[in-house]
């Protein structure tokens, strides 16, 4: 359950203000009804916004291979956005990205406009796998790899679930982790005296990066892939 301007906003078509106004405005219905309170817990009904049902409309699902130097998120003054990187006609129809990448981080990262999928797969407590590749300044060993297994302490003291880390070289690995909090990989690998010089998401649940897309380039899931997703 969660509250109805929150699962407007999630669409990625309203801010959370406009969500507000929205509703307040009366235009907003809850299993039909007219719902004039932003705060509604809200579930499994059926939400529309002048009749047009935010689940039905148009839901697309996209897999980015996301470049260095762009933000996650769909609008920031001054910077570039990953929704900017796709094409006219894909920019307004409420994609989001479900998830962020750092903005020096590349990789696979999901674009949608289907907020109850995105809620799903973001919930801690489903520890949805996150793989990524990662270069490090420092060298790496089976010690590194005895940590992650038992969980790292960051130097916050939280400590983190164990994650899976396999050695590629001396500075390269590949990290899962089941959870995704914030700066989590960079934070780890410097509680572990050696930082991220490089780092690349290649997977994220049942999505696994496609090497053939271009840095900036997207396409639309497969059939496949979205049921997988959808499983998950
Ligand atoms: N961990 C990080 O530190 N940064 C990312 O972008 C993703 C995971």
């Amino acid at each position: 359950m969660e509250r109805l301007d929150k699962r407007l906003a999630a669409t990625g078509s309203w801010s959370r203000k406009e969500a507000r106004e929205l509703v307040r405005a009366g235009r907003v219905t809850v299993d039909g009804r007219v719902c004039r309170a932003p705060e509604q817990k809200v579930g499994e009904e059926a939400v529309a916004v002048d009749g047009a049902d935010i689940g039905a409309v148009g839901l697309v699902y996209l897999m980015l291979n996301k470049p260095a130097g762009v933000v996650s998120s769909t609008a920031e003054p001054g910077e570039r956005t990953v929704i900017d990187l796709l094409g006219e006609g894909r920019r307004d129809i409420g994609l989001f990205p479900a998830g962020r990448l750092d903005k020096d981080t590349e990789g696979l990262l999901l674009l949608t406009n289907d907020g109850a999928l995105a809620h799903r797969l973001l919930a801690p407590k489903r520890h949805v796998d996150k793989v990524y590749y990662v270069e490090v300044d420092g060298v790496l060993d089976g010690d590194d790899v005895e940590a992650v297994r038992r969980g790292v302490a960051l130097a916050d003291g939280y400590v983190c679930l164990p994650g899976e880390l396999e050695l590629l070289s001396d500075r390269s690995a590949r990290i899962t982790i089941h959870e995704g909090k914030y700066h989590q990989v960079k934070r780890m690998m410097a509680a572990l005296g050696k930082p991220v010089a490089y780092l690349k998401r290649v997977g994220f649940g049942p999505l696994v990066l496609d090497e053939a897309l271009p840095k900036g380039g997207w396409r639309a899931l497969t059939e496949e892939e979205m049921r997988a997703l959808f499983r998950q």
